[in-house]
């Protein structure tokens, strides 16, 4: 249970709120770097900001903000140059840094006036890596974009999910250091589902939590595994402060205002032994439904999408000053805490976690992995079982890099 103030204290992301200022300091995904080549712009609201992502047409990313400066139109609207972009409304030419760089009738009508130099658009830093776009919106200098070993991995396909959740970014992120709700939320809600009267899965016998450089870490030893299991020796990671890593993929859920939250998924699959070398040329990204538009009711066919339920269940913004923890929230509690004590160092000035400010620290950095590896499972291609809606082209790209067909039998 917490105190109202202090859940609106972790949970309010707008410039100027504590949370706000302090997940500014921390690289974000937001976007798959595909989507912008059919659309080169792209409306997106991050933290309460409303923003334009675009590419021009050299290649160079922007994030700025959605109204222009001039009358305040829509920038979501406006078009690619050679660099930078263009407001529709009177022709504003920005560049990515926020610089005006064309005011077509004021360079014509008053030169002199050199208009364009006391005008500055808002702008934030964008870069491309392992596919996807990043931004930071923090005070500069800006850290280290971390390089996690994951993203030199060779001889994989990867995909780039992204979904809309109408609820709070913490209340996503608890989630990655809840282990207990793997055995209901998926293991035995999956079994009901398919109505087979089958007896429930491995029971939680014993649980425990830690923290290393980079995140936390919960562990456990089910009715199936033993103090040997990796599960038990290494453990899953949230990765901090908005991310969870499993080995082969990550899940970031990104701040998208107080009540909606970008949940973005990186998903490597290693490739069979006998196609490779193998070598992906375009990473593809493509977006979940999370409703079923029949019934009107959340998809719970697909492992995240059996998340995303107990995430928006718990309210636009959870009521936390209700709950009742026990002993299977012990890590919910050292996440709480921890967070606390970040948005105290941020106050006095002191160093933040995880964030890495030295070029030769941040390459390829190793995250602690348990019971995945870059080798393929078992040489037989399965469905992608992590959220719904795998459109037929990435379900394609992804049986090409597979040199085999994928079966989806049972899953939509
Ligand atoms: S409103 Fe954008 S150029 Fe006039
Ligand atoms: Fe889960």
């Amino acid at each position: 249970m917490l105190a109202a103030e202090k859940n609106h204290e972790l949970t309010q992301v707008g410039p100027g709120t504590p949370m706000g200022e302090y997940l500014r300091r921390y690289w974000h995904p937001i976007a798959g770097a595909s989507e912008l080549s059919s659309n080169p712009v792209k409306p997106i609201r991050l933290m309460g900001e409303d923003l334009v992502l675009y590419k021009d047409l050299s290649g160079n990313y922007g994030l700025v903000d959605r109204q222009c400066p001039h009358r305040r139109a829509d920038l979501s609207y406006g078009f690619v140059e050679e660099c930078g972009m263009r407001c529709n409304y009177h022709g504003w030419l920005f560049d990515a840094d926020g610089s005006c760089l064309e005011q077509p009738y004021e360079d014509q009508a008053a030169p002199e006036m050199r208009f364009k130099e006391k005008i500055k658009i808002k702008s934030y830093l964008v870069r491309e890596l392992a596919g996807l776009l990043f931004a930071y919106m923090g005070p500069e200098p800006a850290p280290q974009l971390p390089d996690w070993e994951p993203f030199s991995r060779e001889n994989g396909f990867v995909q780039i999910v992204t979904a809309d959740i109408p609820c709070n970014w913490l209340q996503c992120q608890e989630n990655s250091i809840d282990p207990v709700h793997f055995e209901w939320m998926h293991g035995n809600w999956s079994i009901r589902l398919r109505n087979k009267g089958e007896p429930y899965g491995p029971k939680h016998l014993k649980l425990d939590f830690d923290e290393f450089d980079y995140g936390l870490l919960y562990k456990r030893i089910t009715t199936s595994t033993n103090e040997q299991d990796p599960l038990w020796t290494i453990g899953r990671v949230l990765l901090w402060p908005n991310a969870f890593f499993l080995g082969n993929h990550f899940e970031w859920r990104v701040p998208v205002d107080d009540t909606n939250t970008l949940s973005i998924g990186w998903f490597y699959k290693p490739v069979p032994l006998d196609r490779r070398p193998y070598q992906q040329t375009s990473i593809p990204s493509w977006h979940s439904p999370i409703k079923d538009e029949t019934t009107g009711r959340w998809i719970s066919t697909h492992v995240i999408n059996q998340d995303i339920i107990g995430w928006v269940g718990q309210g636009a913004i959870t009521d936390r000053t209700q709950e009742h923890l026990g002993q299977s929230d012990k890590g919910i509690v050292m996440f709480r805490r921890r967070l606390f004590a970040e948005l105290e160092a941020m106050k006095s000035g002191a160093p933040l976690k995880a964030l890495i400010h030295e070029p030769a620290k941040n390459k390829c950095v190793k995250l602690p992995v348990a019971g995945h590896s870059t080798l393929p499972d078992n040489g037989v291609e399965s469905k992608f079982t992590m959220m719904a809606g795998q459109p037929e082209w990435v379900r394609k790209a992804q049986e090409e890099a597979m040199g085999q067909p994928i079966d989806n039998h049972g899953i939509v």
